[in-house]
């Protein structure tokens, strides 16, 4: 029935688009998914942030706060050891880890479900050094001009923080006396593991071994498991690295362009760090792209890349654990024309096997998602030795199509997308969902990819075999239907006109619920999908977070939950284990044009004039204790 309603939905507004497939096929009919009840914000964009009624959204986290004292931040005075021991600038992927008890293994905390004390472990993704110090008229003045000071600084604001918080009445707290307080930079040592750790392409002059790492950047989303650590996504880590790919080999050069490592653009942190330029270190950049992990409930922990889950521009990875079986990982490649990969581990998940659990992400398979026209879809593993993964293309080894993951996928026939970003898979149906935040180089349409010069992005629902709640993620079939797509649903432009459900009364989105350019996405505890945006300005909109169910007579009809101030985009929605407070991370503040450290859009969240914008993490709750999302 549900196939209908939306499909009827779909074509009715769709009128011009070629090559329609299936949309919006739900499989899943059940009836127990409800209206979400809040009340509608409305599209705007100004310097505020803006919360559905009756609900309290608190600043918990800016950059620059002390994570160890109540020192004030002063951002004419801050120091790289000071901004070591501070908030990080950019804030992106939330990880909520319960903590209940210290004497608890790291699994036992995670898994007893509180949710009024925790660890909060937030990605730190990049930095904007003409919004955070005085003297650069835009970002390019910035990225071109830092002096070795200031570089040092924004090491310093990348990478991770680990912050203990706690519910005291309705306010959260940070403990700053915490002994779990960490900041991961680009001086914490990481270990390389897995297949490509030691390969001679890894191995560096102040790292002969090829296995040891200091630090990680470019640290967008990320991802937890049930054994109680955290992942890590490095994206955009090419544009660190500055120097000419034309002084490298045939193959690394290729290596290089692929992810835009080095090149013109670029920062110039190769001036105050050697590592990072590509004619004086040229393997650094092959030790950055990976996923990383680490045990968040001991602070001593060693950061681990895995390179089992191949390098790219990670987005994040969402884990997929059930008690007996493999475990699935899946993990997206945010450019335009790249993949969608699964990973699924030799040894099965056994809940009480805490140890052997921190292996499964080091042995296994790794695939690429293929999108076919009648609605399958199938996983393409990327072993060395299979098809195309040969010598005669330049793969020696599975460390060679690990690190030139992009060529490997291309190779053998994956579907090139539309940006994927966040991945995860729905807790209450087991359906996994695909975020696509947009691609304006698209000259032809696919049928997982319908609207050349994608400027608002779409979402694609992928269903394992099985029934809801009880898919096979190990499989390497599926079935697969486009969701939603982002945009206007009255645009008279087909690359910008959304397409959403239809409810049984002919009810369909609000002249407030539809958004554009699909980013982070969170579930909460009865399975609703909440999509956070990064690109709603085009569209003269803040950036925000929208909700929907999966299933039922509302399906994919979203309703506007949250909006940023403007110039900021949204990321890393979290919510604790009973739903009760949401975080979220608005990450850039004012970063329009024509907007510097001496002259911003505007100051959010101080308003200070002594301060400027600061990204910030922020803490929703209902003002009725109700879970989030309620009336
Ligand atoms: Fe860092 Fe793909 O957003
Ligand atoms: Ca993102
Ligand atoms: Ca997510
Ligand atoms: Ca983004």
């Amino acid at each position: 029935m549900m196939k209908k309603i939306n499909r009827r939905g779909f074509i009715k507004g769709s009128a011009g688009i070629g090559g329609l497939g299936m949309f919006a096929g739900s499989l899943t009919g059940c009836s127990s998914y409800p209206k979400l009840e809040f009340s509608e914000i409305p599209h705007a964009l100004d310097q505020q942030h803006h919360v559905a009624p009756n609900h309290n959204a608190q600043v918990l986290l800016r950059w620059g706060d002390d994570l160890f004292s109540d020192k004030e931040f002063d951002p004419s005075r801050i120091t790289a050891p000071q901004q070591a021991e501070s908030f990080g600038f950019n804030n992106d992927f939330i990880g909520f880890m319960p903590l209940e008890d210290e004497d608890l293994s790291a699994s036992e905390n995670y898994n007893s479900g509180n949710s009024e004390r925790g660890l909060l472990c937030i990605n730190h993704e990049y930095t904007l050094p003409h919004l955070m110090f005085p003297g650069f008229s835009d970002e390019e003045d910035g990225i071109a001009n830092a002096n070795r000071e200031q570089t040092e600084v924004e090491m310093q604001a990348c990478g991770h923080s680990v912050v203990e918080v706690e519910l005291r009445g309705d306010e959260w707290r940070v403990n700053k006396r915490s002994d779990y307080t960490r900041r991961i930079t680009l001086d914490t040592p990481c270990e390389i593991t897995g297949p490509a750790a030691g390969h001679p392409r890894l191995q560096t002059m102040a790292d002969p071994s090829g296995k040891k790492v200091l630090g990680t950047v470019g640290n967008c989303a990320g991802g937890k498991t049930p054994w109680g650590t955290v992942l890590i996504a490095e994206e955009g880590f090419g544009g660190f690295f500055m120097g000419n790919r034309d002084t490298l080999s045939e193959q690394e050069k290729d290596n290089f362009e692929r992810l835009s490592i080095g090149g013109e653009d670029s920062r110039r942190w190769g001036k105050t760090a050697s590592r990072f330029h590509i004619e004086w270190e040229p393997n650094e950049a092959n030790r950055f792209g990976w996923m990383l992990e680490f045990d968040p409930y001991d602070p001593t922990s060693t950061p681990k890349k895995l390179t089992t889950l191949g390098r790219f521009e990670h987005e994040g990875t969402t884990i997929v654990a059930k008690p007996g079986e493999p475990i699935a990982a899946y993990t997206g490649d945010d450019d335009e024309f790249q993949f969608i990969y699964k990973y699924v581990s030799h040894e099965e998940y056994k809940p009480e096997a805490e140890h052997l659990n921190r292996s499964l992400l080091q042995e296994g398979v790794l695939y690429v998602a293929k999108f076919n026209e009648d609605g399958s879809g199938e996983w393409l593993p990327l072993v060395h030795g299979q098809g195309a993964l040969t010598e005669h293309q330049g793969f020696v080894s599975q460390a060679d199509v690990l690190i030139e993951c992009r060529r490997a996928a291309q190779l053998i026939g994956a579907t090139p997308m539309d940006r994927p970003e966040d991945i995860e898979t729905n807790p209450v149906n087991d359906c996994t969902y695909v975020m696509l935040t947009k691609n304006k180089k698209r000259k032809k349409s696919d049928v997982a990819n319908m609207r050349p010069k994608n400027t608002a992005g779409h979402i694609l629902e992928i269903l394992h075999p099985g029934v809801d709640g009880k898919r096979d993620h190990s499989s390497q079939t599926f079935q697969w239907n486009t969701f939603a797509l982002g945009g206007h649903p009255n645009s008279n432009k087909i690359n910008d006109r959304g397409f959403y459900g239809t409810g049984p009364k002919g009810e369909t989105v609000s002249e407030n619920g539809w958004f554009a350019c699909p980013d982070n996405l969170a579930f909460d505890p009865k399975g609703n999908m909440w999509v956070a945006t990064d690109g709603c300005e085009a569209f003269q909109c803040h950036d925000g977070l929208w909700a929907m169910p999966t299933a039922g007579p509302y399906r994919a009809i979203p309703k506007h939950f949250f909006g940023c101030p403007q110039g900021a985009e949204l990321c890393g929605p979290e919510f604790t284990p009973d739903g009760s407070t949401l975080f979220v991370a608005v990450q850039h503040p004012a970063d329009v044009e024509g907007s510097s450290y001496d002259k911003p859009a505007h100051r959010w969240p101080d308003y200070d004039e002594s301060l400027p914008p600061r990204p910030s993490v922020m803490a929703i709750r209902h003002k009725d204790g109700k879970m989030v999302g309620e009336a």
